[in-house]
């Protein structure tokens, strides 16, 4: 049994897409990949999302689309086997559950037919199924998931290598992920941003800047421990992600709950229009006290730590 962990955005979600530096974190939600033998063909059961597939029954089904891609990068075509998928991490909520599970199913393949794939190759082989998900994925949720640290992520817009740097933190944050439960669609949410900017370039460009200087003082303060000042950092890129249009009344009385109840920052975290936000806390007293008054207004939440 293999794992692939969530991710949190804690910064530039959005603008990785364009190149832009962001700041990102596997956490502890996962998904987990069982392999059985099978006689004929390939079978994959995924829990998470209630999906069933034999292999080449329906191309147009986007987990047969993402195995395609596995075996072909893995050149395991033409082999059988059963695959079972599960896990705890809420899908389609920004979390990276599609990156989660390709990456737990990499690494079960890998481990049984014995590849000896390097992370490396790993984070190469999932940044190209995430393509079925996500349309113009940034990579960052497959290069969170793979390595399963904090890292710095610059996408080189050539198409070579992307810039992944891992951080070091002094002690891990303690965060609270409050979940709206409202899916959303991720390569819909980068459309609409990518339509927006183009209708209004200045306007676009002028935040686009201020969100690079965030990501280089909120880097800054993470490695120096300073936690207040990362939480004023987190308030302000989730200032910059509600003028690009990526928030939702829910993510505000998300945001808006858990700064009441002592945390220090609060933002949307990946794709937004509804999915997750998350809350950087002092201390675990008030990572209790923000999660239960999150679930008090009928939400999801999660404790977790990031930065391990
Ligand atoms: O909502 P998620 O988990 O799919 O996160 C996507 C993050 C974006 O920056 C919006 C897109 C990307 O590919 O980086």
């Amino acid at each position: 049994m293999q794992y692939g962990y969530g991710k949190l955005i804690l910064f530039g979600e959005h603008f990785v897409v364009y190149g832009l530096p962001g700041i990102a974190s596997s956490i502890g939600l996962y998904t987990r990949c069982q392999f059985h033998p099978n006689e004929n063909g390939i079978k994959v059961r995924d829990r998470l999302t209630n999906k069933n597939i034999t292999l080449g029954e329906n191309k147009r089904e986007i987990l047969d689309q993402t195995m395609q891609i596995i075996l072909r990068e893995t050149g395991l075509n033409g082999k059988s086997f059963r695959l079972e998928v599960d896990g705890d991490i809420p899908v389609f909520g920004g979390l990276g559950s599609s990156a989660a599970l390709i990456v737990s199913i990499i690494r079960e393949l890998n481990g049984h037919y014995a590849l000896k794939l390097s992370d490396e190759k790993i984070n190469g082989i999932a940044f190209k199924a995430e393509h079925v998900f996500h349309g113009n994925p940034s990579g960052i949720d497959n290069t969170a998931s793979t390595y399963r640290r904090l890292l710095w992520f610059e996408k080189n817009m050539s198409g070579g290598k992307n810039k992944i740097e891992l951080l070091k933190l002094k002690k891990p944050l303690p965060v609270v992920i409050g979940n709206t439960k409202i899916i959303h669609d991720t390569s819909e949410a980068v459309a609409e941003v990518r339509q927006r900017k183009e209708k209004n370039p200045e306007k676009f460009d002028k935040i686009f800047a201020q969100a690079k200087e965030l990501v280089f003082k909120a880097r800054n303060a993470l490695e120096k421990g300073n936690i207040p000042k990362t939480g004023e950092l987190i308030n302000e890129n989730q200032k910059l992600l509600q003028e690009i249009g990526m928030g939702s009344p829910e993510l505000d009385l998300l945001c808006k709950t858990s700064l009441e109840n002592g945390a220090l920052g609060a933002k949307l975290t990946g794709a937004g229009m509804g999915g997750c936000m998350f809350a950087l806390c002092p201390d675990e007293k008030t990572q209790e006290k923000v999660a239960q008054a999150i679930r008090k207004k009928g939400f999801d939440s999660y404790i977790t730590s990031v930065g391990v």
